[in-house]
């Protein structure tokens, strides 16, 4: 197995890679959903939505206990939060970045007006602090490729899961073909560009190319969920397969 998790530049080990990932997202956090609004020309409410839409049997029942890791800033949280029905578990929406988290916690206080909310988490993905077997569905957006190590990562959530518990894991992915060819113009060259003219930081936008470049490809992801102790895995592109979102069930009998 080759796979083995996120590489920031300079990191040369796993603690440093997450050391780096961490102050990377703090340092943009300020910034961070004017980018990513700006640069996916808002597609990524979509990609949130539906997402969403794909859990809604879960999200409707109210005692469901569920996890949004990586939750970053909440817009995931939000979206999964619309499918929940009043008066239900709130969601734990979990992330080690605090500028991130701290944006979040606003959004989520914003909700609490109305019926089902989230409750903000420090924590680490790959040492989640919850009791094994007690969830119901982890979601985690754009977060999971920048786990130091993915083989943990999902052995963690695993742990966490019910037996047939669900996870989602929507990331972005290359697509092939000639939009992969000018989609790579785009993601390799002209994101990276405004992204350090919005955020006036060079390193956070050169980083997101190369870690989707060096996150596994959706065959090798799944046989990596078959080996975690995942049943029913599989991939749904999304946009072209600009992104996708992997769906799978902790197996019933491991
Ligand atoms: C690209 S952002 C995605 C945020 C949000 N889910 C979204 O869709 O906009 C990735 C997030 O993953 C978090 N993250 C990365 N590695 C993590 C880890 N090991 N534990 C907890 N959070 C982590 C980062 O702090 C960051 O907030």
């Amino acid at each position: 197995m080759t796979t083995t998790g996120a590489k920031p530049a300079g990191a040369e080990s796993e603690a440093e890679a997450a050391q780096s990932v961490r102050q990377m997202f703090d340092a943009i956090a300020p910034r961070y959903d004017l980018l990513n609004h700006l640069l996916s020309a808002n597609v990524d409410r979509l990609w949130w939505r539906r997402t969403a839409r794909r859990f809604r049997a879960v999200l409707a029942r109210p005692d469901a206990a569920i996890l949004d890791i990586c939750c970053g800033t909440g817009d995931m949280t939000m979206a999964l939060l619309k499918h929940r029905p009043a008066g239900a578990r709130p969601i734990l929406a979990a992330d080690f970045a605090r500028g991130m988290l701290s944006r979040g916690a606003r959004k989520f206080r914003a909700h609490e007006a109305g019926a089902a909310y989230a409750v903000p988490v420090e924590a680490d993905a790959l040492h989640l602090p919850l009791r094994s077997g007690s969830l119901d569905l982890i979601v985690t957006a754009f977060g999971f490729r920048n786990l130091a190590n993915y083989e943990a990562g999902l052995k963690d959530f695993n742990r966490a899961l019910k037996p047939g518990g669900q996870l989602g894991i929507l990331d972005f992915s290359e697509p092939g073909g000639l939009l992969g060819m000018a989609y790579a113009v785009y993601f390799r060259r002209v994101l990276p560009a405004i992204g350090r003219l919005v955020c006036g930081k060079d390193g956070p936008y050169n980083y997101l190319p190369r870690s989707v470049g060096n996150f596994p490809p959706p065959a090798e992801m799944l046989k990596l969920m078959g080996e975690t102790g995942y049943e029913e895995c599989a991939w749904q592109p999304y946009t072209f397969g600009i992104a996708g979102l992997y769906t799978a069930k902790r197996k019933t009998v491991a």
